[in-house]
């Protein structure tokens, strides 16, 4: 008889009962890596790297397994993270342009009137800190307006990269030895700029040498006009000084791209250009400690973006060599540590009891990159795949002691969109009314308290163009998956489908369906048998379903059905009047 009322009382005290009510104004420890995939993490599956910090928060709360993307991309994901909105009503999108901010001087960036949870946060009297990549841009028409900077958005701290980690910020024998494993790192913008040079170097000396010979000719021949022929050759002075400054900047090109988009600010001062690498990671650590024991005696939101695992895989030598998976093996290591060293700083000063920590990655891995790229586990595709699953399901582990269960598993679709309100209520303010806020609130999920996310249908944009969407059917337990556009895969590289791109396009180069391919994620979730469109009757609805809510957003975009794009071509140049820079050659080291 008392066993078994002890056994029910265990039993009531299993899943909700037992749980607290969440405290007011609680503290926030968000914890976002970049270009991470879910299948690189131990609690996910990865039997062969190790995760144990990642996997001890999943223990000690609530790990997601349907946990989404807004985007399969950084910049458009971080934006819709950021304010709990799909990218493409806040313009973070391209129509034919590029699908992440290219410069830390280009115009485009978060707009001022979007409204971050930070913000909301903010004005509710938390001090708010940002620590790593931003990647939403930085100023609009001065180099200092900071239009788009994370002190616009809310963030009162910021120390870290305005743009992110790319191949370019390692420039090969650039201001520091790259350690020897960097050394033959894809850059990105660095070889094109170089590329396009050489080729403005060619022309222009070609043009230089034709008008220098035809002089000679006109000259010995015809006999022209000694002004002429004066005229002539300093042309062709200008035209060959034209040609050999483009091939020594083009020589030089990895390094002034290093300094134009690899550097260190403090608030809205550069204080190390280019970035010193191999001691970043050192650094947002001791800047994480600095905020945590300055601010564990009032509320606080540190957002703490990593700049791993995004290649140039930065790693530090205690780390390298030690997994199973190479460099990028020991980056994701090194990641984990880097959690648990925050975890301990939260135990250290008697903050875990009252913070929430949530851990995910900005979108899937990047499998363009081969062995320095991630694994997204059973799931189809990756970065920037279109609405492939492998870019948009990525980790999503919420831990709050007393206050959601431990070691629970959510298997309902939730988004990166849904810690906007969750994180709101928490902490007690007021969602805005005056915009359409995609997120849903997660706490009645995540404590049990219902069975259901607030989304039953989830839209997969590729930029502004809807390429897959997700449709629960509760009553039958189903999670239908339509793609509209999937990326054209380039069938000599079988799984990086745009290889020699690096990223796939949203448009142009892929292939449309109609009807569109269908999927049922539960039983199928790597998305490998496409159904039959006439599966089930109940399908006709739900595409019905999606395409109304698809019209709902486009409607909600306001008359013109669009919004100013802000990773079009025109704002995602370089502005050299935009750009930032310490020292006088945009070359300083203040850290
Ligand atoms: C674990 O991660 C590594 C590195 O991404 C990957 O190569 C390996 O396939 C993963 N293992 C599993 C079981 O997913």
């Amino acid at each position: 008889m008392a066993f078994a009322i002890m056994i029910r009382l265990l039993v009531a005290c299993l899943p909700v009962a037992c749980l607290r009510a969440p405290p007011p104004r609680p503290n926030f420890l968000l914890l976002m890596a970049d270009d991470l995939g879910i299948g690189d993490i131990g609690c996910y599956g990865n039997r062969s790297l190790r995760t144990p910090n990642i996997d001890r928060l999943a223990r000690e709360g609530v790990m997601l397994t349907q946990h989404l993307a807004a985007s399969s991309l950084c910049t458009p994901s971080r934006a819709a993270f950021l304010t709990g909105r799909y990218p493409i009503r806040s313009g973070m999108t391209s129509a034919r342009g590029h699908r992440v901010l290219q410069w830390a001087a280009g115009a485009g960036g978060l707009p001022p009137e979007e409204i971050t949870f930070a913000r909301i946060l903010q004005e509710h009297g938390y001090v708010t800190g940002l620590l790593g990549k931003w990647h939403l841009g930085l100023s609009c028409s001065s180099a200092t307006d900071f239009c788009h900077h994370p002190h616009r958005h809310g963030f009162s701290h910021f120390t870290g990269l305005p743009l992110g980690m790319m191949g370019d910020c390692a420039p090969p024998g650039g201001v520091w030895p790259p350690p020897p494993h960097l050394e033959s790192w894809p850059s990105e913008k660095r070889a094109v700029l170089e590329q396009r040079l050489f080729w403005w170097a060619r022309l222009f000396g070609a043009g230089a040498a034709g008008i220098l010979i035809t002089a000679v000719m006109m000259g010995s021949i015809i006999g022209h006009p000694f002004r002429l022929r004066v005229a002539a050759a300093i042309l062709a002075c200008v035209l060959a000084a034209v040609a050999i400054l483009a091939s020594v900047v083009a020589r030089h090109a990895g390094e002034l791209v290093a300094r134009a988009d690899c550097f260190l600010m403090r608030g809205a001062e550069v204080t190390q250009q280019p970035l010193r690498l191999d001691r970043v990671t050192d650094m947002l650590l001791r800047e994480a400690e600095v905020f945590l024991s300055l601010h564990s005696d009032q509320p606080f939101l540190l957002l703490m973006s990593f700049l791993h695992t995004h290649i140039p895989l930065v790693t530090k030598p205690d780390f390298q060599g030690r997994s199973r998976h190479g460099v990028y093996g020991d980056n994701v290591e090194e990641l984990d540590w880097m959690v648990g060293r925050l975890l301990s700083i939260l135990d250290h000063l008697g903050l875990t009891e009252n913070t929430l920590v949530y851990f995910t990655s900005d979108n899937g891995a990047w499998l363009e990159a081969g062995p320095l790229g991630g694994s997204n586990g059973v799931f189809r595709g990756g970065k920037g795949m279109g609405g492939w699953e492998g870019g948009f399901r990525v980790p999503g582990v919420f831990r709050f002691p007393g206050v959601l269960p431990e070691g629970r598993v959510v298997d309902e679709p939730t988004s990166l969109m849904d810690v906007f309100p969750t994180v709101v209520g928490l902490a007690g303010g007021a969602l805005p009314e005056d915009r359409e806020i995609d997120g849903r609130d997660l706490l009645p999920l995540l404590r049990g308290e219902t069975p259901h996310s607030g989304h039953h249908i989830l839209l997969h944009f590729c930029e502004i163009f809807l390429h897959a969407a997700r449709f629960v059917q509760r009553d039958a337990g189903k999670t239908w998956k339509f793609h509209f556009m999937t990326p054209n895969p380039d069938p000599s590289t079988p799984g990086q489908a745009c290889p020699s791109r690096g990223v796939c396009p949203c448009v142009g180069d892929i292939k449309e369906h109609d009807p569109p391919l269908l999927f049922e994620l539960g039983a199928d979730p790597g998305e490998t048998q496409p159904l039959l469109p006439g599966a089930e009757p109940a399908l006709f609805e739900a595409l019905h379903a999606v395409q109304r809510e698809h019209e709902r957003v486009i409607e909600g975009l306001g008359p013109s059905g669009t919004v100013r794009q802000q990773l079009g071509t025109l704002y995602n140049v370089w502005r050299p009047w935009l750009q930032p820079c310490c020292g006088t050659w945009c070359a300083c080291d203040l850290e």
